[in-house]
């Protein structure tokens, strides 16, 4: 048989078949295209290939390619043909037929396992705090992230001129909705912010709700610290804040003392250090002795008469105690955790070592 002859034969097969297999429409019609160019007693390409003994042995090696190519091409067209009627281009066993065809389903093959996640440290953290407090008899509360300047400093008496309402410690808002919402009560206009303590809700709380209280708040508050393994510029604290009437300083250190050792382990002591801040009077930072140092976990004091005077209660009447303290580090402390910004990375390989 003549080179030419076989080649132009080749060619215009490939053409028919793929003209058929653009076109078939059902799974049937599929099968029996597929058994036409492929089938392994008489079809097309088999009787072709059979052709290919009688081409000259000089033609041979470019009929052989030529071969080759409408072969992988009259595949492939099935194959496209088979995916767009929606089954698989490539049946396992390898079977043909017409029970072979329609999607395929292997129960055999190991099934796609879903992932399950894990609680976030700091969820984990703020849940057993929140049950620690509870067991103390604090109830929870929660404020508002986007804070007013009352609530974040005005209340809380720190004055206009305070280096802690400085812009660049602070996350303040652009002012448009500021001013039109203070424009309404008629207060000048102030630029609300991020809280940058949970100290603003102490000052909700007492607005609000009937004395005696006795209170926590958990969540998150900012500042614009660059981040480094300490500092991040979102963190967590938890508030606590008790009022009634001769509530002490000695009621405060008990408190703080009992939520360690139930925190941390039995062997935590407490020191408070003199310090000062502008909403409670004493003022100190709180310390714990934990695995042979001290570690500061926040700051605490009685309830400043100023703060209770802005939020209408009478400090003859009425006494209480305010602290703070980071939640990251309470954290931190008791996973083994010595980066801050790991919390924050969402890199489930760290945070799944954490799982409960
Ligand atoms: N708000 C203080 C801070 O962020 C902590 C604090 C809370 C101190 C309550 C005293 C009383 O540093």
């Amino acid at each position: 048989m003549a080179l030419d002859q076989f080649l132009t034969a080749l060619g215009s097969m490939l053409e028919e078949a793929r003209a058929c297999l653009a076109t078939v429409d059902n799974a049937e019609s599929l099968e029996q295209l597929r058994v036409k160019y492929t089938g392994a007693k008489s079809g097309a390409l088999k009787t072709v290939q059979k052709m290919l003994g009688s081409i000259d042995v000089k033609d041979k090696p470019a009929a052989g390619m030529r071969f080759n190519e409408v072969r992988d091409g009259i595949e492939e067209a099935l194959g496209q043909a088979a995916l767009r009627l929606g089954q698989a281009a490539h049946r396992p066993g390898g079977g043909s037929g017409p029970q072979s065809l329609g999607p395929v389903f292997d129960p055999t093959l190991p099934g796609l396992r879903p992932r399950i996640g894990t609680i976030h440290p700091i969820t984990q953290t703020l849940e057993h705090l929140k049950e620690i407090m509870g067991r103390l008899g604090f109830n929870v509360t929660e404020g508002p992230e986007i804070e007013d300047q009352w609530h974040n400093f005005v209340a809380l008496n720190i004055p206009e001129d305070h280096p802690a309402r400085d812009p660049l410690d602070n996350f303040y808002l652009a002012t448009a909705k500021a001013v039109s919402a203070e424009s309404v009560t008629g207060d000048p206009p102030a630029p609300r912010l991020l809280r940058s303590q949970t100290s603003t809700v102490q000052i909700r709380v007492m607005e609000t709700e009937p004395l005696p209280l006795r209170i926590i708040s958990l969540g998150r508050v900012y500042r614009p610290d660059a981040p480094d393994a300490t500092h991040f510029p979102m963190f967590h604290q938890m508030e606590g804040l008790w009022v009634d009437r001769n509530v002490t300083m000695t009621q405060l250190k008990s408190v703080l003392r009992l939520f360690a050792t139930s925190y941390l382990g039995g062997d935590v002591s407490i020191r408070f250090r003199p310090s000062f801040f502008p909403f409670t009077e004493p003022s100190v930072e709180v310390d714990y002795w934990w695995n042979g140092q001290w570690i500061e976990f926040g700051g605490a004091g009685m309830v400043d008469p100023n703060v209770f005077q802005s939020v209408g209660i009478d400090p003859e009447i009425w006494s209480g105690f305010a602290f703070g303290l980071g939640v990251e580090r309470l954290c931190m402390r008791r996973f083994g955790i010595t980066d801050i910004r790991d919390l924050y990375r969402s890199d489930v390989r760290f945070l799944r070592q954490f799982a409960t």
